[in-house]
């Protein structure tokens, strides 16, 4: 076991937070304005990538082509349907075990990040009132190649002022998986059990994560 990890990378759609049904609900309505039929099936392929690469491959799902213009029409109006959807949204929202861990780990000396793909994680970590527990914050308004390339990650652990070997990711996505183990980092899955055959380790949810094991 790795007892050298003084750093946390959370994924935050899925792996902090229960947004990844609005995301969904959100592809949904604008797969129905495109007439491509779209399921929850369909929606893990989307799970941890950006939003132009989700629409990208839902027009892929349907063999469909259209404008640029319609195009970035579909991605606002997406994006307003999501947020639309989590106006609500505060630590009721959190998913099991976070905000212990995220206390333990601060306790701890541990240094926390969130690595994600959304252009909104800010917005939403402030809704959650949870940003303080993290010294650095990369989202998909940071990088120029989102998941599954490890950039997120690398340039957290960067400004974390750690190496990829002294962290771990949190991730409930395939992208984010893929993107973790190409960046050398320790991939734990967290509530998706298609993950498991493809992670260092894998937890229902973060209450089954014990810190002493790595720290
Ligand atoms: C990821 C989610 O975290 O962010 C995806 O897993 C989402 O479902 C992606 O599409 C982009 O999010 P946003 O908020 O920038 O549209
Ligand atoms: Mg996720």
């Amino acid at each position: 076991m790795n007892k050298q990890i003084k750093g946390l990378i959370f994924d935050l759609d899925g792996v902090l937070v229960t947004t990844e049904h609005n995301h969904f609900i959100a592809w949904k309505n604008t797969s129905d304005i495109l007439g491509i039929p779209f399921d929850e099936e369909d929606n893990e392929q989307l799970k941890g990538i950006s939003r132009v690469d989700s629409l990208k491959k839902i027009l892929e799902m349907g063999k469909k082509t259209i404008s640029e213009e319609m195009f970035n029409e579909l991605l606002r109006k997406k994006n307003e349907f999501y947020l639309n959807s989590i106006q609500e949204i505060n630590q009721s929202n959190l998913l099991p075990g976070v905000l212990s861990l995220l206390q333990t780990a601060n306790f701890n000396g541990l240094k926390c990040a969130v690595g994600s793909s959304s252009k909104n994680a800010r917005f939403i970590l402030s809704k959650l009132q949870i940003e303080n527990y993290f010294s650095v914050i990369v989202d998909g308004n940071d990088v120029s190649f989102p998941k599954p390339h490890p950039e997120v990650f690398i340039r957290g652990a960067e400004l974390m002022g750690l190496i990829p070997s002294e962290c771990i990711v949190f991730e409930d996505a395939q992208s984010g998986v893929q993107a973790a183990k190409a960046g050398g980092f320790t991939a734990i899955g967290v509530g998706n059990p298609a993950l498991m055959d493809f992670v260092d380790s894998y937890l229902p949810n973060l209450n089954e994560f014990s810190l002493e094991e790595y720290a």
